[in-house]
């Protein structure tokens, strides 16, 4: 079988100060296994393979509904949405713009481009803020607490095999971070919390 699919080389990678560790793809695939981890299905499947520039991450192209409004979308209180929130607070997602957003034809939203996430300082830097200070649902407070387990065991043996022993150990904070305080996280006034451009 083939499908389409998106290759982003590593040797593409342009050096980051605040990434001095792995690869961005590497981060574009572990933030793959713990979207898988929630069951939400917020990230398309996502792997490392060879492609004609060398190792990379590779992702499989996603059909989106042109007709959908970007900038309405990412303000609107879509559940997919809701959802990818709390993953991006999972992996500290430095870059979701409109622009990351992808409305499926069948109505449902994924997101994308997940280089810049997992660093060990704070930097959840996104649109989704609809939500932030109210509760966490049910279903991401169960989600959270099977994230956790699986940060003591195969979710972490992964991780580690992509991040740093820090940036896992740091996910493991921000998970536990969540599930204390039981409400989506606010913006911060330490860092720019909405990315720039914003789509
Ligand atoms: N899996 C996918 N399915 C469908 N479209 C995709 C997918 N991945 C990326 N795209 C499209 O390609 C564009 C660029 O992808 P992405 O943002 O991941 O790459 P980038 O290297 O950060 O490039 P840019 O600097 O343009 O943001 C996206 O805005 C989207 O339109
Ligand atoms: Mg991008």
């Amino acid at each position: 079988m083939t499908a389409t699919c998106v290759y982003k080389p590593v040797r593409g990678e342009r050096p980051l100060w605040d990434f001095p560790d792995g690869t961005l793809a590497g981060r574009e695939v572990a933030t793959y296994f713990v979207s898988e981890a929630t069951g939400w299905e917020v990230v398309p499947p996502t792997v490392l393979r060879d492609g004609p520039f060398g190792p990379g991450m590779c992702q499989l192209w996603v059909d989106t509904d042109e007709s959908v409004n970007l900038q309405v979308l990412a303000r609107s209180d879509h559940p997919d949405l809701r959802r990818m929130a709390v993953l991006d607070a999972i992996v500290n997602n430095a870059d979701r713009k409109g622009g990351h957003l992808l409305p499926r034809e069948d109505g449902r939203v994924q997101g994308i481009d997940h280089g810049i996430c997992f660093s060990s300082e704070d930097k959840l830097r996104t649109l989704l803020w609809q939500w932030r200070a109210l509760p966490l649902t049910d279903e991401a407070v169960e989600v959270l607490s099977r994230i956790r387990a699986g940060l003591e065991g195969p979710l972490a043996e992964v991780l580690h095999t992509l991040l740093t022993r820090r940036e896992v150990r740091r996910t493991v904070e921000r998970v536990d971070r969540l599930l204390a305080s039981g409400v989506h996280p606010e913006p911060s006034e330490d860092w720019p919390a909405i990315p720039w451009p914003p789509f």
